[in-house]
């Protein structure tokens, strides 16, 4: 139990109760340093982290009760155990008031100082503990965690760094998997609301009827169901950041309500009459195409140019250049470490494989992708075959262009089925163009011109035969 505790401070001017309290401490596991003043052992706090003091109240010079009061100036948390010969009520009632955690009167025995200083010890360890976690969950949403290096990612990681600060409403527009989520997180811990609640509600999970009672509360009787007073997330989010997922789901009549919200930030629980008010800042996202849903009159324009303050536009991850594979290796580590396995990377063919394909579901999709690497993968680098089958999802793909807003026409539509084809065909291939013309029942010369035609772009590769596919 004092593992890892820093030493205790004992300050007392008389050597003999010095030296006693030492042995009693020493023998209980504790490191104790000492000081016969208080002046000495202010020194001494300076440069030396103890995790309790143990003083006597009188001393020569400062008092114990100076010492107190110069102590919880500079290191508030200290805690502070006073002896003294003196006991009265007064006195105890002073040291306490002043901040002591606990008042011994001499004479007292071993055991009653033994006592208070384990408590001490644990509330330590406790304070410790606390500040780890939440120093690492600080991390592990903050700017760190937004892995990349590509010019677009510095430039989110900077546009997070101005805005956080502020209190602006921001809108945060991307695909999806393209970190939205991490954004808004980001943007809460570098915020100055960073101790307070954090409040994320996804607008598609949750029924539109139960939305509204989500998001602002409602009062008993309000809806067959509401048998008590309930608050809503944004009481919850007071004096914090609310980010709403999913913003592009939420229904008209609910947006109408979330703009007068937005502006005052007033707002009645459903079944209420009660205007009630909080201080919260405001972050939206969505992956839906936010100017045809204005169009379309499914979106608010007025609430659109609201949440507009600021906005976020995430890169797709195939826009990103060398970052898939600096984030493939990312996943990769993550998920070794996770699962206890030894695999040093991946093989030049997987990288390929990596860079050439499209990512439509972005870091998501890469994340998953080398999970399940991690878990199929045997030797002791990633190899194609453990890869999935991106042309599933390159027919995925496809039909997500069916459904795109503005159809694209059917020269498009047959060109990009042909680019997929081949680059597919290469990939699987070694990009060896002999096996893949062979493959593909074309003459080596025409899969080069077709590959031009396409804009497929490559270097020579080692040998006559194979293509490297261009750094981008
Ligand atoms: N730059 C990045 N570095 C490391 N991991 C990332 C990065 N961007 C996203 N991720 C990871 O990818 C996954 C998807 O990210 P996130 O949930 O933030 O996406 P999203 O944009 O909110 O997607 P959706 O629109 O589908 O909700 C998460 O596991 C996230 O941790
Ligand atoms: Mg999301």
């Amino acid at each position: 139990m004092t593992k890892d505790l820093p030493p205790l401070l004992v300050v007392d001017d008389e050597r003999n109760m010095r030296l006693s309290l030492e042995t009693v401490m020493a023998d209980e596991g504790y490191e104790t340093c000492s000081a016969e003043s208080a002046e000495e052992g202010l020194k001494l706090l300076r440069k030396q982290k103890c995790f309790l003091v143990v003083t006597d109240a009188r001393l020569g010079g400062m008092s114990g009760y100076d010492l107190l009061k110069e102590i919880k100036k500079s290191w508030p948390d200290m805690p502070v155990l006073m002896i003294t010969a003196y006991a009265t009520p007064k006195l105890a009632v002073e040291a306490i008031k002043g901040g002591a955690i606990d008042y011994l009167a001499k004479p007292f025995a071993p055991e009653e100082l033994l006592h208070a200083i384990s408590r001490c010890a644990e509330r330590h360890q406790l304070l410790q503990e606390n500040a780890a976690l939440k120093e690492k969950t600080l991390e592990s949403f903050g700017l760190k965690r937004i892995v990349g290096e590509s010019e677009e990612v510095e430039d989110l990681r900077n546009l997070i760094r101005i805005v956080a600060p502020t209190d602006a409403t921001v809108l945060i527009l991307g695909e999806s998997g393209t970190g939205k989520e991490l954004i808004a997180g980001a943007i809460h811990l570098l915020s100055k609301r960073q101790g307070q609640n954090y409040v994320r509600i996804n607008c598609a999970a949750i029924p539109e009827q139960l939305l509204e009672s989500e998001l602002f509360g409602h009062e008993k009787g309000a809806f067959t169901g509401a048998i008590r007073n309930k608050a809503g997330r944004v009481e919850e989010a007071d004096g914090g950041t609310i980010f709403l997922d999913e913003i592009g789901d939420m229904s008209r009549p609910l947006q109408a309500k979330l703009l007068r919200f937005l502006e005052d930030g007033t707002f009645t629980r459903v079944g209420g009459n009660q205007e009630l008010k909080v201080d919260v800042r405001l972050i939206a996202a969505t992956n839906r195409d936010i100017v045809t849903a204005i169009k379309t009159n499914a979106f608010r324009e007025d609430l659109f140019h609201r949440l507009n303050v600021v906005q976020f536009m995430p890169p797709a991850l195939r826009e990103r250049g060398n970052d898939v594979i600096l984030l493939a290796n990312h996943f990769l580590k993550q998920f070794c470490c996770l699962m206890g396995k030894q695999i040093e990377g991946f093989s030049k063919d997987a990288e390929r494989m990596l860079e050439m394909h499209h990512w439509p579901g972005n870091i998501r999709e890469l994340r998953n992708a080398i999970e399940r690497c991690v878990i199929l993968e045997s030797k002791p680098k990633i190899q194609v075959t453990s890869l999935p089958d991106f042309k599933l999802e390159a027919r995925l793909r496809k039909t997500d262009h069916d459904n795109a807003h503005i159809a694209p026409s059917l020269e498009d539509l047959v060109s990009n089925f042909e680019r997929d084809c081949i680059m597919n065909a290469l990939a699987e291939h070694q990009y060896s163009l002999n096996h893949t013309a062979e493959y593909l029942r074309i003459t080596r010369h025409s899969l080069r011109y077709r590959m031009h035609r396409l804009n497929i772009k490559f270097e020579h590769g080692g040998d006559e035969d194979t293509v490297v596919p261009e750094e981008q």
